[in-house]
């Protein structure tokens, strides 16, 4: 292993994900571990050089207080006790204490800075290269000369699992690429383009849109639209997957927070996350997940070092049942069609307005109503496209981007002459709450 570490073992605090990232922040690699990690395993984890004992309001569980006692006392390593106080139980010569991290940005990086190099001597090697050359050899030790399968929706984590996966093993990864049709203009030859052509992945690109909108006719109900789409999207990547012989291993592109999210032992369940969850039961594979560990830029940051384009590693989060909850009710093709152009149009004209990677993120909703308007001279009876476009740093609030006049005017010129069937462009101002981001 390249890198050194230090262990946050999580005792009930709420700011393990905070002190993580700082420490990452100044170079040097670290991981939460549970309260109640054995000896053993925290031996077994490589590069160990400090331990922090990260103590906080939840350190009560089952009505008991829980310790770290068993696995760090006697290990010899510094250790760095915050906001816990049975530590003063134990003599130990590497032991700082404090009683809650410090407010101040500034004082907390100071502390931990301190800890980290002075007291753990810890190297600030924790980088990108450093990082990959660990996994190479890490995926190889665990596939073997074994088979991985991978579905890739071009999403940035599946993407950067995939473009790991290839320098790793090659051509023992097939990657299984499902277009449900409801992706956006332009995103499917990406994929191809990307893994097939520029980087020689075995790729399965399997064309369902018509499969998809065959299941989908008739249906208005969001949550209903949304349960067909992941049901199909299971069962075509299982069509596919037993289509191929001998495959051991299935990739996921997994990342810290997915883990961090799902709950650690003494947080509550904020969700359960499952990247291909639902594979029938005699489909178990083990799993291959080389990002679990790294937050959401730092993937981004893996992704440009293993060479893929910035539009795939800074791509705006796209929900997975894609344009289907942004053509709204009965999903139509001419509808459907009307929210991929009037996309397109949008993220062109924010991208030459240079609010790429500025805006969270922006697209275009068609309702299933028509309005009348003027064409020619003639009396038109066409849909509306509703734009919207927010900021927000983690989806549960969101507010308006307040784009430039002339910039609406444009895209409404553009799209209302471009698009077909389309004779009205409307800007939506609702902040979240109330409205949620998605109009479905
Ligand atoms: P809402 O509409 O709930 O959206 O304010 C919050 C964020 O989640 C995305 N979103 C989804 N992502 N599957 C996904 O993978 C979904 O069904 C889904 N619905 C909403 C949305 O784009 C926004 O970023």
């Amino acid at each position: 292993m390249q890198q050194d570490m230090i262990v946050i073992l999580d005792l009930g605090s709420e700011q393990n994900t905070l002190i993580a990232r700082e420490i990452r922040a100044l170079g040097v690699y670290t991981e939460i571990h549970p309260h109640d990690i054995t000896k053993e395993q925290l031996a077994a984890l490589p590069n160990v050089k400090g331990i922090i004992l990260n103590g906080g309001p939840n350190r009560v569980v089952d009505g008991a207080e829980i310790d770290a006692s068993g696995a760090v006392y006697g290990s010899g390593l510094p250790l760095l006790a915050a906001d816990h106080p049975f530590a003063a139980k134990h003599a130990e010569a590497k032991m700082q204490q404090t009683p809650q991290w410090p407010e101040d940005e500034t004082a907390r990086r100071d502390m931990l800075s301190a800890f980290v190099f002075d007291a753990c001597q810890a190297q600030k090697n924790w980088n990108m290269e450093n990082f990959i050359e660990d996994q190479v050899a890490l995926i190889r030790r665990q596939v073997g000369d074994k088979k991985v399968l991978l579905a890739l929706s071009g999403g940035v984590d599946s993407s950067v699992v995939a473009a790991l996966l290839i320098k790793a093993i090659g051509s023992q990864l097939t990657c299984v690429h499902v277009n449900h049709g409801l992706l956006r203009k332009g995103e499917p030859e990406q994929v191809v383009q990307v893994f097939r052509n520029e980087l020689g992945a075995n790729l399965v690109y399997v064309d369902a849109a018509e499969r998809f909108l065959g299941k989908l006719a008739g249906v208005a109900d969001p949550e209903q639209k949304r349960k067909i789409i992941g049901a199909e999207f299971i069962r075509v990547f299982e069509e596919e997957a037993r289509k191929l012989e001998g495959i051991d291993f299935l990739g996921q592109g997994t990342i810290y927070p997915d883990i961090v999210e799902s709950g650690t032992k003494t947080a509550k369940m904020v969700k359960s996350h499952h990247n291909v969850g639902g594979l029938p039961e005699d489909m178990q594979f083990a799993l291959v997940e080389p990002l679990k560990m790294l937050f959401k830029d730092e993937v981004r940051a893996c992704g440009v070092a293993l060479g893929l384009p910035e539009s795939m590693v800074y791509r705006q989060p796209f929900p997975g049942p894609g344009l289907g909850v942004r053509c709204l009710g009965a999903i139509t093709i001419d509808r459907l069609e009307a929210v991929r152009e009037s996309d397109a149009i949008l993220r062109e004209e924010f991208a030459n307005a240079g609010l790429q990677g500025k805006v969270w993120q922006y697209f275009t909703v068609v309702p299933d109503f028509k309005s009348v308007g003027v064409r020619d001279n003639a009396r038109c009876f066409e849909y509306p496209v509703i734009l919207r476009a927010v900021n927000t740093v983690d989806a549960m609030t969101a507010s308006i981007e307040e784009i430039d006049w002339k910039l609406l005017s444009k895209i409404t010129e553009r799209i209302t002459r471009e698009v077909k069937g389309v004779n009205r462009v409307l800007y939506d101002l609702t902040p979240k709450p109330v409205g949620t981001i998605e109009w479905e």
